[in-house]
C-alpha cells in the first residue's frame, strides 16, 4: 500500500538521445560509438535496427514537449549526445548541436516541464573510441571538458544535472558482454572501464564545484540479489553478484572504497584503485538516481565464469518480454537498502517502466496497455512504501515516455507510456499515459485505486 508522497514530489519521464532522437549526423554531429555499433556490417544488431531515424525526436522536440505538457509531466530525464557538441569528443565545440539542447530546455521551462539532462548516456564520440575510449584514463579529462561546456552553456537553466547513466551497463555491456557498444569481451578492459567510468563521473562533479550553482548527481541501476538458498555457497554468489553490479560503482563514487568481492570476481583483472583514483570518483553529490527494473536471485555455479554465480528464474512469477520478473517490493527493499549503506542522500527513481507486447488498438480506443499500468502502479506504491519508511525520494520517472530503440533488441520491445508507429511517427498516448496522468494530478494518491481497478478487471 503506498505511502504519501511528499508535496513537491516531481514526477516525470525518461529518455536518452540515441534512443529517440534520430538524425545523429544532423547539423554538424559528429559519430557516435552507437552509430558505429548500428552500421557495423557484422550486424551487431541482429534485428538491423539503427538510430537513424529512432522517434525522430531530433525534428519533432516542439510538439513532444507540448506532449509531455498534456500528459501533466513534471520533469523530462533525457540526456545529451556528446558527439553533437563535441564532435572530435574534445576541442572544438558544435554550436548547433548546443543550439538544440538550448531550444529543448528553453522549451521545457516555458512549459513548467523540469529538464533533467544526463551527460553520458552511453554514446560515446566514436573519435574518442578511437583513442581507447573508456580504456583511456584522459577520459576523466575528455569528460571534464564536455561537462564544462554544457554547465556553461545551460546551468542557468538546468537545475540538476546527472554524470553518467548506468556505469555498469556501460562496463559490462560494452566491455564484457560485447552486448551493446563498443562491443569489446574483456574482463581486463571491464575492470579498467568501470574505473575510468567513476574517475569522468569524479572530474564532472569537480567542474560543476568549480562552475555550477545547483545540483549534480549520478545515475546507478540497481538489482537487489537475493540468495537461493542460505548455503553458504549461495550467500557467497548473491555476495559477489551483488558487489559486481551494485557496489562496484556506488561504494567508490560514496564511501571512496571498492567492495572487497570484486578481487575474487575479477581475478588476475583486477588491480586495487590507487588513493588518488579512489579520491578523484568520491566526489560529494547533491543526488543519486536509481533506475531499478527488477531483480535477481542468485546460486553459485561451477562453470558461471567470470563470477561463480548464475541466476535463477522465477516459475511462476509474472516476467516481462525482457525476460524481467516483475517484482515490484524489491524497489521498496533497493531504496531501504541505499538509505543504510550510503545514509540520507536525496534519491530520484531516474529509470522504472517495462516492456511488454501491447495489444492492438480499436479504433478510437486507447491501447490497453494493462501489464504496464499495474507494472507503474505497483512499483510505485513500492516507492510509496520506502517514503513512507523514511527513505528521501524526492522524484519518479517512468521509463520510458516513448517505445524507443531498445538498444541491442531494437524496437521490437516496447517501453513507451506513448506508442509510437514507426512508419508514420506518430505518437499515441496508452492508457498507462493516462493512469501516469492522473497519478501525477493526484500526487500519487490515484495509485491505490489503479492496482484495485485492474485487479477488479
Ligand atoms: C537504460 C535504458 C534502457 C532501459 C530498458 C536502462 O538500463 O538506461 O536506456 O532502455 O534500461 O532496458
Amino acid at each position: 500500500m503506498s505511502g504519501a508522497f511528499p508535496e513537491g514530489f516531481l514526477w516525470g519521464a525518461a529518455t536518452a538521445a540515441y534512443q529517440v532522437e534520430g538524425s545523429p549526423l544532423a547539423d554538424g554531429a559528429g559519430t557516435s560509438i552507437w552509430h558505429r555499433f548500428t552500421h557495423d556490417p557484422r550486424l551487431m544488431i541482429a534485428s538491423g535496427d539503427t538510430g537513424d531515424v529512432a522517434c525522430d525526436h531530433y525534428n519533432r522536440m516542439e510538439s513532444d514537449v507540448d506532449l509531455m505538457k498534456r500528459l501533466g509531466l513534471q520533469a523530462y530525464r533525457f540526456s545529451i549526445s556528446w558527439s553533437r557538441i563535441l564532435p572530435g569528443g574534445t576541442g572544438r565545440v558544435n554550436q548547433a548541436g548546443l543550439d538544440f539542447y538550448r531550444r529543448l530546455v528553453d522549451r521545457l521551462n516555458d512549459a513548467g516541464i523540469m529538464p533533467l539532462p544526463t551527460l553520458y548516456h552511453w554514446d560515446l564520440p566514436a573519435a574518442l573510441d578511437d583513442r581507447g575510449g573508456w580504456l583511456n584514463r584522459d577520459i576523466a579529462e575528455w569528460f571534464g571538458e564536455y561537462a564544462a561546456v554544457m554547465y556553461r552553456a545551460l546551468d542557468g537553466e538546468v537545475r540538476r544535472w546527472a554524470t553518467l547513466n548506468e556505469p555498469w551497463v556501460v562496463a559490462d555491456g560494452g566491455y564484457l558482454n560485447g552486448v551493446l557498444a563498443p562491443g569489446h569481451r574483456s574482463i581486463f578492459e571491464c575492470a579498467i572501464a568501470s574505473r575510468n567510468l567513476m574517475r569522468a563521473h569524479g572530474r564532472a562533479v569537480q567542474v560543476y564545484r568549480e562552475l555550477g550553482r545547483h545540483e549534480v548527481g549520478v545515475v546507478f541501476n540497481i538489482e537487489p540479489k537475493y540468495p537461493a538458498s542460505d548455503s553458504a555457497e549461495d550467500l557467497a554468489a548473491t555476495a559477489r553478484a551483488d558487489a559486481y553490479m551494485n557496489r562496484q560503482y556506488a561504494d567508490p563514487a560514496l564511501l571512496g572504497t571498492c567492495p572487497p568481492e570484486l578481487r575474487e570476481v575479477y581475478g588476475e583483472a583486477w588491480e586495487d584503485w590507487s588513493q588518488d583514483d579512489l579520491a578523484l570518483a568520491c566526489q560529494p553529490v547533491d543526488f543519486v538516481g536509481i533506475n531499478y527494473y527488477t531483480r535477481s536471485v542468485v546460486r553459485a555455479s561451477d562453470t558461471a565464469w567470470p563470477f561463480y554465480a548464475e541466476p535463477v528464474v522465477q516459475e511462476g512469477a509474472q516476467h516481462t518480454e525482457t525476460d524481467w520478473e516483475v517484482f515490484p517490493e524489491a524497489m521498496t527493499r533497493t531504496l531501504l537498502w541505499f538509505r543504510e549503506r550510503y545514509g540520507d542522500i536525496p534519491l530520484y527513481i531516474m529509470e522504472n517502466g517495462a516492456a511488454f507486447a501491447d495489444p492492438a488498438s480499436s479504433a478510437g480506443a486507447l491501447i490497453a496497455d494493462d501489464h504496464r499500468c499495474r507494472y507503474l502502479a505497483d512499483h510505485i506504491a513500492a516507492v510509496g512504501d520506502a517514503i513512507a519508511a523514511g527513505v528521501d525520494v524526492r522524484g519518479y520517472m517512468v521509463w520510458s515516455l516513448f517505445d524507443n530503440l531498445e538498444w541491442a533488441l531494437g524496437y521490437a520491445k516496447r517501453f513507451g507510456i506513448v506508442h509510437v508507429d514507426y512508419e508514420t511517427l506518430e505518437r499515441t498516448p496508452k492508457k498507462s499515459a493516462d493512469l501516469y496522468r492522473r497519478i501525477i494530478e493526484s500526487n500519487g494518491t490515484a495509485v491505490a485505486g489503479a492496482a484495485t481497478e485492474d485487479a477488479a478487471s
